[in-house]
């Protein structure tokens, strides 16, 4: 009779294998950590010279998001102004690869559930 240890050893083996190979079914470039999709060399372009490219991808969010960090880059930290076509090429990339995590917030609370507002609120019209 086999042992049960050396059927599940090699099963366990490969199932421990199996599993950072399905994370990485996304290629990723060794450097940055960068997805590697379309746009995402204008990205390394324009997203690694003042800091690290895990900054970008520890961040997610939606486009509006991205948008208004550059803004605040461009506004405080001097982040040069993008030609259209290529703040066009960052956006679309970074909402497609690095968009809302959709598990990282709780839906809103129900009314019921919130405790009374302690403000003054405009009084009900009617
Ligand atoms: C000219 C310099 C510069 C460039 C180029 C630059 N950034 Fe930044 N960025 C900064 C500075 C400065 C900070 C603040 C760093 C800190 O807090 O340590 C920052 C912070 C960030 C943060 C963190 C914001 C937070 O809420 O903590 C993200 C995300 C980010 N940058 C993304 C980008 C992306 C995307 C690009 C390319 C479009 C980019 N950066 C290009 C200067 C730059």
């Amino acid at each position: 009779m086999t042992p049960l240890h050396t059927l599940a050893m090699p099963t366990l083996g490969v199932a421990l294998l199996c599993l950072p190979l399905g994370a990485w079914a996304q290629e990723t470039d060794p450097d940055t950590g960068l997805v590697q999709a379309e746009g995402w060399e204008t990205v390394r372009n324009n997203c690694t010279a003042c800091h690290s490219a895990n900054l970008v991808t520890q961040n997610s969010g939606s486009r509006n998001h991205w948008e208004n960090l550059i803004r605040w880059m461009q506004d405080t930290q001097g982040l040069w102004e993008f030609q259209a076509e290529t703040e066009e090429t960052i956006l679309d990339y970074l909402a497609e690869h690095y968009g809302p995590k959709e598990d990282t917030r709780r839906p809103a609370l129900p009314r019921t559930l919130m405790p009374d507002n302690p403000y003054p609120t405009v009084a009900d019209p009617g």
